[in-house]
């Protein structure tokens, strides 16, 4: 899939380089040509000897090399490659990205390319959640860069959060996405996935039957067809697909919360089964049974996702595609949901039991827009994704 393809890989100075050395690998492997040039902070991380060894081709580092300019001059090496990946970015290399400055190689070639640019975050998660970083990332994204990860994890600073680099093969099937004469590429996704979890107390949560499967389909077909996909997910049964960026909560709260943060997007998927209530004051202690009787829930609503974006004013993604999870008149209520969410489309199917659906590897749906019901076959998940993304990529189109 990469074979013939140029990637200029630029390594920042960052804990998480020693993963660029695999992302070569990687991208050699499926047939890439691999041009590293390593910052100044890089080589604190990862050895010149190593990158070269890995790449197989001459290592570009310094800005004044004279050798390198009557080589191949850094404009011309900035636009020979069909994509320039900056794996780590640091939150350094972000910032000059973001105001455009060139005093070194890295961001001198990123300044002067016009080729498309895909960069890797990875840092600390404070510097990651800085106000700074995340007006910088609103700035290159708004310029039109890829955005990989990160992804929340134990970091080796030893704190917790948002901020570890995408593993090199999430970042191999984001630069395939990128090259890919997909219908999508170029479009940023939002796909809502899997159940949420609602606390009772520190131990005890309310939750539905939600596996996530049909949601990790579409993430990973509208992924295929080359788009940019973030995948808000509850705790689900299925593992994440590749190439998309994850982002996992727990609660309907924190997953409105996590929507809006991606936003603006081309298209919302919204396919996750959000619980309809929590449970209100949830405590921070356990609950202990007690001689006076047993405890009372209280239930709060929790906010609607779907229809907070559909009825937005400022923002409102292109097409919003919403699911309806029917026993009985299947059609007649999923119209009536369209309506009352403010969605474009709504994926309707019908989950009584008898149908074995609700937990199972098919599906059977209607598709309702303003052209009326359209019935599909019963089919697999897996297709009845790939039908859904493509005609999110004719509508997009
Ligand atoms: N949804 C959401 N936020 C909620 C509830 C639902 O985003 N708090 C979205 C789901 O992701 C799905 C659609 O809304 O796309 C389903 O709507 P909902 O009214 O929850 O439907 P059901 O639970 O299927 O049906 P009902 O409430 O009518 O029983």
């Amino acid at each position: 899939m990469l074979a013939g393809k140029h990637i200029l890989l630029i390594i920042g100075g960052g804990i998480a380089a020693f993963k660029s050395l695999d992302l070569i690998r990687r991208l050699r492997e499926r047939g890439a040509d691999v041009t590293p040039v390593l910052t100044r902070a890089g080589e604190e991380f990862v050895t010149p000897l190593s990158v070269t060894a890995l790449a197989g081709k001459k290592l570009f580092r310094d800005l004044f090399d004279l050798g390198d300019e009557a080589e191949m001059g850094h404009i011309q090496l900035s636009r020979v490659a069909d994509l320039i990946v900056v794996a780590p970015a640091t939150a350094d290399l972000m910032a000059k990205m973001a105001q455009g400055h060139a005093n070194d190689l890295a961001s001198t070639l990123l300044l002067a390319t016009d080729t498309p640019v895909l960069i890797a975050p990875a840092m600390n998660v404070r510097m990651w959640e800085h106000a700074a970083t995340q007006r910088n990332l609103d700035t290159l994204r708004a310029d039109g860069i890829t955005v990989i990860g990160p992804n929340e994890g134990d970091m080796a600073c030893g704190e917790y959060g948002p901020g570890r680099m995408s593993e090199p093969l999430e970042i191999v099937t984001a630069i395939e996405a990128n090259l890919s004469e997909g219908p999508l590429s170029g479009k940023r996704i939002l796909v809502t996935s899997g159940p949420t979890h609602e606390p009772i107390d520190p131990v005890r949560y309310i939750a539905n039957r939600s596996s996530g499967a049909q949601g990790t389909a579409i993430a990973r077909a509208l992924a295929a067809l080359g788009a940019e996909v973030i995948f808000v997910t509850g705790p689900a049964d299925v593992p994440p697909p590749d190439g998309v960026r994850v982002i996992r909560v727990q609660t309907a709260q924190q997953m409105l919360e996590a929507v809006e943060a991606s936003l603006p997007v081309d298209a919302g998927v919204f396919a996750a089964a959000v619980a309809d209530w929590r449970v209100e004051g949830a405590r921070d202690r356990k609950l202990k049974k007690s001689k006076d009787g047993l405890p009372t829930l209280t239930f709060a609503e929790n906010p609607d996702i779907l229809k907070f974006v559909s009825q937005m004013k400022k923002g409102r993604p292109p097409l919003v595609v919403g699911f309806a999870a029917e026993t009985n008149d299947v059609i007649e209520n999923a119209t009536a949901k369209r309506a009352r969410k403010g969605c474009d489309w709504i994926v309707a199917n019908d989950v009584s039991p008898e149908t074995g659906i609700m937990g199972g590897s098919e599906n059977a749906v209607t598709l309702i827009s303003d052209a009326g019901a359209e019935g599909w076959p019963r089919m697999g998940k897996t297709q009845v994704a790939q039908k859904l993304a493509a005609r999110i990529a004719e509508a997009l189109g």
